[in-house]
């Protein structure tokens, strides 16, 4: 479904330019449909910055991306337009994800609204019966995210990554913000939903337990680089590479700390 390879980006800023930072070095993995790749790596290693690079939101200095089959490297935006519903990217911070004054209704047909995928009433049901499928009900349209709690919103979140029909999503730290028993449930709900629908997941997680329980595969990420990547329960039982070891190590000494 989505192949990347040798993706890097470098940042640049300070004084005439002069600090660099290496965020993406010379990344490759592929994910086939219906599968998922999980990322772990602590933070400020590149991760976000990476799922970007994926999804084009920023572009990258070198490397390839192929989307379905299709060469989207060189893209224009009027070329990605069409692609863009079906790259669906779900982040961390549940309160930052929905607009304050916007009604969960609202906000999960303005996709399809954005995107002339369907009017207003065709939307309200589609997000109706996408709320059902992510467990919520529908009792909860007509509300804003403030009188919603982070578990509902992360849920509103998918249904509304769902709306786009997505090929691709890229989950970043979906559930870090959550309760651990809500973590679980939303995990829940995203697998069934994979299953269903076979969409392929990039799921970045400093949650070692988390990725290994979720990911057939798992890219180990160490400033900037793949430093290993391989089936997940080889990375957590036989870890070859030396910073794997570390991180595993640590994870099972603090798995909470770790997962902070
Ligand atoms: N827009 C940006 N401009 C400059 N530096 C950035 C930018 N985004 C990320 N970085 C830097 O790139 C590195 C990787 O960041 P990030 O991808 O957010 O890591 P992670 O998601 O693994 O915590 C960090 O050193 C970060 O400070
Ligand atoms: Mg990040």
């Amino acid at each position: 479904m989505i192949r990347v390879e040798g993706l890097s980006k470098t940042f640049r800023g300070g004084w005439l330019n002069r600090s660099r930072t290496e965020a993406v070095q010379d990344v490759s993995f592929a994910i086939p449909e219906g599968r998922t790749l999980g990322l772990v790596g602590e933070s400020g290693c590149g991760k976000s910055t990476l799922s970007r690079l994926v999804l084009k939101l920023i572009p990258a200095d070198a490397g390839k991306i192929w989307f379905g089959g299709q060469d989207i490297t060189a893209y224009t935006t009027a070329q990605l337009r069409p692609l863009r519903p079906q790259l669906q990217l779900i982040f961390q911070h549940p309160d930052a994800a929905l607009h304050p004054r916007m009604t969960m209704l609202q906000s999960l047909i303005e996709p399809l609204l954005l995107h002339r995928l369907a009017d207003k009433e065709a939307g309200t049901e589609l997000a109706a019966a996408l709320l059902e499928q992510v467990g919520l009900s529908t009792d909860i349209l007509h509300r804003y995210p403030h009188q919603v709690s982070g578990g509902q919103i992360q849920r509103v979140v998918i249904a509304r990554a769902l709306t786009m029909n997505p090929k691709l999503l890229v989950l970043d730290e979906p559930t870090s913000m959550l309760d651990v028993s809500v973590q679980a449930q939303v995990m829940e709900v995203l697998k069934q939903i994979q299953r269903q629908r076979g969409i392929s997941f990039l799921l970045i997680s400093h949650d070692m337990e988390l990725v290994r329980h979720f990911s057939q595969q798992t890219a180990v990420m160490h400033q900037g680089r793949i430093v290993e990547l391989g089936s997940s329960e080889a990375i957590m039982e036989a870890p070859k590479h030396a910073y794997t070891k570390r991180l595993v190590r640590a994870f099972r000494a603090y798995p909470l700390e770790a997962n902070k």
